[in-house]
């Protein structure tokens, strides 16, 4: 049998132990990193390293003199284990700091993959329509959503069994004997505004309003509605008219006009409905039904406390989502309640 010179076992002598612990203790010092410092360490105190290979030597070393080699190898083996695991230490807090440094977050940044959000455009119109109405001088109201039935249906002049009161439109809310109702239309706040406010009355409402609808393509169970109430001394049907014809240009251009034509609302007397020329309509110029409108029935007047001997008023009410899908061109009243922000982005962001 052979031997190869890498099996034959080195003499231990001082020198061959010193020049194996240098010549460790320079490459532990050398590696710049973890996984450098893993091949010194292969090299240097592995298997097959000068140490461990003069440590299988000390088999062979004669009885008397094994005290004093074993110490020797070991002591060097000590001593390279040592130096190897400080350096390990060493190198593991330098990378450590290396990476907090290079992952370091400045927490006071702008966020930059937070996305920009866009207004609902119905939120837009409605302060749109606001706007038109505060611009002459008018106030704008409010009333609750959950509201009692005397409002929204008693004191507008509803007869106990008016169709409109049957369950098919309206929410009646739990337990029935408290007689509250989700608000179908925005008129319940012209009571209000009569009985809440001073003389002369001059007030837009716009709001939620609750109705058993679909929800299909033109309907929507919760939707949206603007009023407007005018009640002061003198007013006239032409006060009406001139109002929705100005209301009509503001957001439609100067070609937009009104047209009424005769129908029935409980609260009001005479009654229409009102039509809109939509001069950029697309597919056309053409006439729309926008809404309904007025003079104040002065059974209205009488439950709110007003005397019609002296005092008159005009009234009108349209959907919202109905102006938004002519005055826009959006073709499904469905895409206004999905909350999707691609849809309120083709809005613009207007503030
Ligand atoms: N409240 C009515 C509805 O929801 C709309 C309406 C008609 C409002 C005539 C008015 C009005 O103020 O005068 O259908």
């Amino acid at each position: 049998m052979s031997e190869t010179p890498e099996t034959t076992p080195p003499e231990i002598t001082p020198e061959a132990v010193e020049a194996a612990v240098a010549a460790a203790l320079a490459a532990f010092a050398e590696a710049a990193d973890t996984a450098a410092l893993k091949t010194a360490r292969t090299t240097h105190s592995g298997e097959g390293s000068p140490l461990s290979r003069l440590n299988a030597s000390l088999r062979q070393v004669a009885p008397e003199r094994k005290a004093e080699f074993g110490k020797l190898v070991g002591m060097a083996r000590g001593e390279v284990n040592k130096a190897l695991a400080a350096r390990e230490e060493e190198l593991a807090a330098l990378e450590l700091a290396a990476r907090l440094e290079a992952e370091r977050v400045d927490v006071t940044a702008l966020a930059s993959h937070a996305r920009i959000g866009a207004r609902h455009p119905l939120t837009l119109l409605q302060e749109e329509i606001s706007d038109v109405f505060v611009g002459m001088g008018w106030e704008v109201a409010e009333g609750p959503e959950l509201e009692h039935e005397w409002f929204n249906f008693d004191a507008l002049n509803f007869d106990v069994d008016h169709p409109a009161r049957q369950m098919q439109d309206t929410f009646f809310v739990d337990p029935i004997d408290r007689h509250l109702v989700m608000r179908t239309h925005t008129s319940p706040v012209q009571v209000r505004s009569m009985l809440e406010r001073e003389l002369p009355v001059y007030v837009v409402c716009p709001g939620r309003v609750y109705r058993t609808d679909e929800f299909d393509a033109t309907h929507l169970p919760v939707f949206s509605q603007v009023e407007g109430l005018v009640i002061d001394k003198g007013i006239t049907m032409a006060h009406l008219k001139g109002t929705l014809d100005h209301f009509a240009r503001v957001l439609f251009g100067p070609e937009a006009k009104t047209r009424l034509r005769t129908n029935y609302f409980p609260f009001t007397e005479p009654s229409a409905e009102l039509d809109l020329w939509h001069p950029t309509f697309t597919g056309g110029a053409r006439w729309i039904e926008w809404g309904g409108c007025g003079m104040v029935n002065p059974n209205v007047l009488r439950a709110a406390g007003i005397d019609p001997e002296v005092y008159s008023g005009f009234a009108f009410g349209m959907g919202i989502e109905r102006t938004l899908m002519f005055r826009s061109d959006v073709q499904d009243m469905r895409d206004m309640a999905e909350g999707d922000i691609r849809f309120s982005e083709q809005f613009g962001m207007v503030v």
